[in-house]
């Protein structure tokens, strides 16, 4: 494997996810892996928990690791080709992405939509110009459209806590004051399609997802007729697909309560807003996985770090 940018590039999911949760027994087994490899870390975003898992991840595996808040700390880029560069961008990715793989051997970036033009969003300008320019692998750490190392955590989480051969499992929108990215709810989705489970996304009509990601996959607007006799219930909010980037909806009647919950496992990739998303009594409950999820952060960065140092 060159490149880790979508849930596509898991070459096998249940293989990956048995490897880590073997890792988790012993983490520092392959600590010889990366001894002299450098990852660079490059925030274009905020971040608590891919910041810190994937940082763990390397040095579980002996390397070195260089982070940079790379939004406010560097050049502004220039994506365009052939641009006259006389406006606010100081440097090309040309020049960057090469410049950036002088000084490591795995490069992870994490860059956010603007929500405001799908097609610019679409295209994926600083993972894709990354991914082209680089010298080295690329990581996708959260991207316009997909988060594929949440769903890998997401995937061990639900390996570890199912207790049956086929789970239901629902993906629920849940309202949010602002306008969030599509990416999480992609990443599972593209995930859950890889799973043995019976898997339901419901959310308030208007914010359908991306139809080629929800391709083959049950969409049921009544939150409650989802929601019956679920296994897991991840809740997350996004922004609209078609009527892009748009709060269309802020009823809480979609915030995700122990009452419906019922005896379902809860799960959601944080940070979340409590009483407006989820309320307390589930993320303070014994049903919430939400912790078990940030943990597995680690193990999901771990794995594809160590496959894509086997391949160097
Ligand atoms: N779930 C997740 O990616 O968390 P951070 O945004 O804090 O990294």
């Amino acid at each position: 494997m060159k490149h880790f940018l979508s849930v596509n590039d898991i070459e096998s999911l249940p293989d990956w996810v048995d490897e880590a949760i073997t890792l988790k027994q012993n983490p520092y087994q392959f600590e010889d892996l990366g001894k002299h490899k450098t990852l660079c870390l490059l925030f274009f975003n905020n971040s608590l928990r891919t910041r810190l898992s994937t940082q763990k991840a390397a040095m579980q595996l002996g390397m070195e690791v260089m982070i940079m808040n790379f939004g406010s700390e560097s050049w502004v880029l220039e994506y365009q080709d052939g641009s006259v560069m006389d406006q606010g961008t100081s440097e090309h990715i040309k020049e960057a992405a090469q410049v950036v793989s002088q000084y490591c051997d795995i490069v992870a970036i994490r860059a956010f939509p603007d929500l405001k033009d799908r097609e610019k969003d679409e295209a994926e300008e600083v993972l894709t110009g990354f991914a082209k320019y680089a010298s080295v692998p690329v990581v996708n750490m959260e991207s316009s459209t997909g988060h594929p190392l949440q769903a890998l955590a997401d995937a061990i989480t639900l390996a570890e806590h199912s207790i049956k051969p086929r789970p239901k499992v629902v993906l629920s929108w849940a309202p949010h004051p602002k306008a969030l990215p599509h990416a999480v709810a992609n990443s599972f989705t593209q995930m859950m399609k890889l799973q043995d489970a019976e898997f339901i996304i419901t959310h308030p009509k208007g914010y359908e997802l991306n139809p080629k990601i929800t391709q083959g996959c049950q969409i049921e607007y009544n939150q409650e007729k989802a929601l019956k006799d679920a296994d897991f219930v991840y809740v997350k909010n996004w922004s609209s697909y078609t009527n892009y980037g748009k709060v269309l909806n802020q009823d809480l009647n979609w915030t995700m309560t122990q009452q419906k919950l019922g005896q379902a496992k809860f799960m959601h990739c944080l940070p979340v807003r409590r009483n407006i998303v989820v309320e307390d009594a589930v993320l303070d409950g014994n049903n919430s996985l939400v912790i078990n999820q940030a943990h597995n952060r680690t193990f999901s960065a771990q794995i594809v770090l160590k496959k894509i140092l086997e391949a160097l």
